[in-house]
């Protein structure tokens, strides 16, 4: 008989862990991707695309024929930039759409719109250093930068975005941001967009105070309506840094992105990109080449904005509906999000256990901050919940929400969804930003 192994106590690595690890969070976006295949759940938090949206046919064949005609570029390697057919179509993509063709040097392809914010993160920031960010933002922007251990700054919010004139009187009083994060439009978490008249005054400031914008457009080609301010980039590509992304216009599984921006900046990106995954997949990027010359994307889009046009009909109509008095929430005119601050009192962690039970998930606001705000605000997303569902989905929550609020803000039931159902008044990002 052998002898019996005995089994050392296992040693906790978390000690191990570098410094700038132990403080980086991630949780949310964990809890986020852990709820993406749950099917009894009505999943309002993360930032998923409708799968209906998903090009099956066109991909099929398009597949079919990379592998019978283009193996030997499709699965092969790609260079750290991207392969070149792919960044000409983009070139050209950027040209019809934001009326600039970036040169050669000036535009590479990412492994999605977050490893933008990684080579960027990476590659510009050393401890310490100021990165100026709306307050709320995307948090996955706050993890890239914080990961190489950024000092990053909210700058406060309003129904026009970004509050330029905010992000000035803090330039003057000395803050000197090297980077500024923005996402103009349909912004994640709020759904909102910078104000055109911002736009220039956003990188004259740029231009006098040296620092870069980096420019999240992840959902700039999913407004609802035909009007889009120029982008920042396209306005200024001296000072601006374009970050895309095309999981949200063709799949988030292909994990492919792109960077536009000053030539050296995007050298040094790809240098970066060089020890991280060297280069993004060459079969996705066939495959992305493939759609958008064959002129699906044009097609895709106007089928995507509208479902996502109608469930945010849905989800705001169900507010008004059904949540209490002094709830507020932000009308989005394009794009996945709607932002909702609840009444005084609330807590939207705290509100997370009976949300689970109810089988209902929503991304509280506080991670959205780099600061302590946000306790009683919270992010829906509606790009992923079924029509049917959006308004029981809001049903739900709002019962829970009355059920928790401090009895002096819970107004008396009412049948159906225990509440008095007066509307209530869509808002910017709400007092706290
Ligand atoms: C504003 C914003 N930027 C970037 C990303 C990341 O995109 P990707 O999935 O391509 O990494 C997201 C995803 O939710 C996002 O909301």
């Amino acid at each position: 008989m052998p002898a019996p192994v005995s089994v050392p106590a296992r040693r906790d690595w978390t000690a191990s862990f570098a410094r700038r690890a132990r403080t980086l969070g991630g949780g949310e976006i964990t809890a986020i991707l852990a709820l993406a295949g749950a099917s009894d759940v009505i999943t309002f938090s993360g930032g998923f695309p409708d799968p209906q949206t998903f090009p099956v046919d066109v991909l099929a064949g398009i597949s079919a024929r990379l592998l019978a005609q283009d193996a030997a570029v499709a699965l092969q390697y790609s260079a750290t930039e991207g392969l070149a057919s792919l960044r000409d179509c983009l070139a050209g993509r950027l040209d019809a759409v934001e009326g600039l063709r970036p040169a050669g040097g000036e535009l590479m392809v990412t492994s999605g719109g977050i490893d933008c914010m990684e080579l960027l993160a990476k590659s510009l920031i050393d401890p310490g250093d100021v990165v100026a960010v709306e307050a709320p933002t995307y948090l996955g922007a706050i993890m890239a930068f914080r990961g190489y251990e950024a000092d990053v700054r909210g700058i406060a919010m309003d129904d026009g975005g970004l509050r330029v004139d905010a992000l000035e009187g803090l330039l003057r009083g000395g803050l000197r941001p090297k980077v500024l994060y923005t996402i103009p439009e349909h912004q994640n978490p709020t759904g909102l967009c910078l104000a055109a008249e911002r736009r220039k005054p956003l990188v004259d400031l740029a231009r006098r105070y040296g620092f870069l914008i980096v420019e999240d457009v992840a959902y700039r080609e999913l407004g609802f309506g035909a009007a889009r301010a120029p982008s920042l980039w396209a306005t200024a590509p001296d000072v601006v840094v374009q970050a895309g992304t095309f999981s949200k216009t063709f799949f988030p599984g292909v994990r492919l992105g792109w960077a536009a921006g000053p030539a050296e900046l995007i050298t040094q990106l790809c240098t970066a990109k060089q020890n991280s995954d060297q280069c993004a997949g060459a079969l996705g990027q066939r495959m992305l080449e493939e759609y958008a010359r064959g002129g699906h994307f044009d097609r895709q889009l106007v089928a995507s904005r509208e479902l996502y046009e109608r469930r945010a009909g849905l989800i705001t109509a169900a507010f008004a509906e059904h949540m209490p008095e002094g709830t507020t929430w932000t009308t989005p005119r394009g794009g996945f999000f709607t932002w909702v601050t609840l009444p005084e009192g609330a807590d939207t962690v705290a509100l997370t256990p009976a949300a689970r039970a109810a089988k209902v998930a929503y991304v509280p606001g506080r991670p959205f901050y780099p600061g302590t705000d946000g306790a009683r605000q919270l992010r829906l997303a509606y790009s992923r919940v079924a029509d049917e569902q959006i308004t029981e989905g809001v049903r739900r929550l709002a019962g829970l929400i009355r059920a928790t609020l401090p009895a002096r803000a819970a107004p008396p039931a009412r049948d159906g969804d225990g509440g008095d159902g007066s509307p209530s008044r869509p808002s910017g990002p709400a007092d706290e930003a």
